[in-house]
């Protein structure tokens, strides 16, 4: 799907995937101290968002301009400071340029053909700081068979182990594995890549 594609997806209805922040997202986050966060194909900020209120500053990208309306929207009634942390961007990710400013980079349910895919992880990979944490979560190609709902071309899914070969040795892995959501209807199965450029792995642990 295009930029004009994911426009119409948004305009249809108010909030496609709720005002909740993602529920992995919260118990990594949670383990972390709070800094500058960079949320690669952001949506309607719902995790930014979040974010922004347990005081991380987020910068936030999507090329969906009908999403980060909607997202500015929705948190237009939260505090002055957290407003404030949050920095919505309109770009395509396979064509940002980062620096190296983040804590904690999230791409999270970004489908996108391998070779793309392979481009957005290097954005996402040269925007840590030397500390920072990498965070991909997406449909899991075994849920076409066995899980329920996402994209139905497995051609753009993936597994924790093509995200982990995607980083290749630029990053430490700290954990890649098959998570499983409740959904109504059933369980849908998504990859999980945590990933540090530190050997030790981070900040998990500092509180
Ligand atoms: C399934 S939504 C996920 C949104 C958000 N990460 C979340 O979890 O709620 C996928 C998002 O990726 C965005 N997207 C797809 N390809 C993109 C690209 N090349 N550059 C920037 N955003 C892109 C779409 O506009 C859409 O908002």
């Amino acid at each position: 799907m295009d930029a004009a594609d994911w426009d119409r997806k948004y305009e249809g209805r108010e909030l496609v995937y709720g005002e909740a922040p993602n529920a992995t997202l919260v118990e990594v986050a949670t383990t972390l101290k709070r800094g500058r966060a960079l949320d690669l194909a952001s949506g309607q900020g719902r995790n930014a968002i979040w974010l922004a209120t347990r005081g991380w500053t987020v910068d936030a990208v999507d090329f969906s301009s009908v999403a980060l309306t909607k997202a500015s929207r929705v948190a237009a009634s939260a505090p002055r400071s957290v407003r404030e942390r949050l920095t919505w961007v309109h770009a395509d990710v396979t064509q940002l340029s980062t620096e190296p400013n983040y804590d904690l980079v999230l791409m999270f349910y970004l489908h996108l053909p391998p070779d793309e895919r392979r481009t957005a992880v290097s954005t996402a990979v040269s925007a840590l700081k030397p500390d920072g944490i990498l965070m991909i979560l997406g449909h899991h190609t075994a849920n076409i068979e066995s899980g329920i709902g996402g994209p139905q071309e497995a051609e753009i899914l993936y597994t924790p182990e093509d995200l982990a070969s995607d980083i290749g040795s630029r990053l430490t892995v700290l954990t890649a594995e098959n998570r499983y959501r409740d959904v109504t209807g059933g369980t849908a199965i998504d990859a999980l890549l945590l990933a540090s450029r530190s050997p030790l792995g981070s900040k998990r642990d500092r509180g």
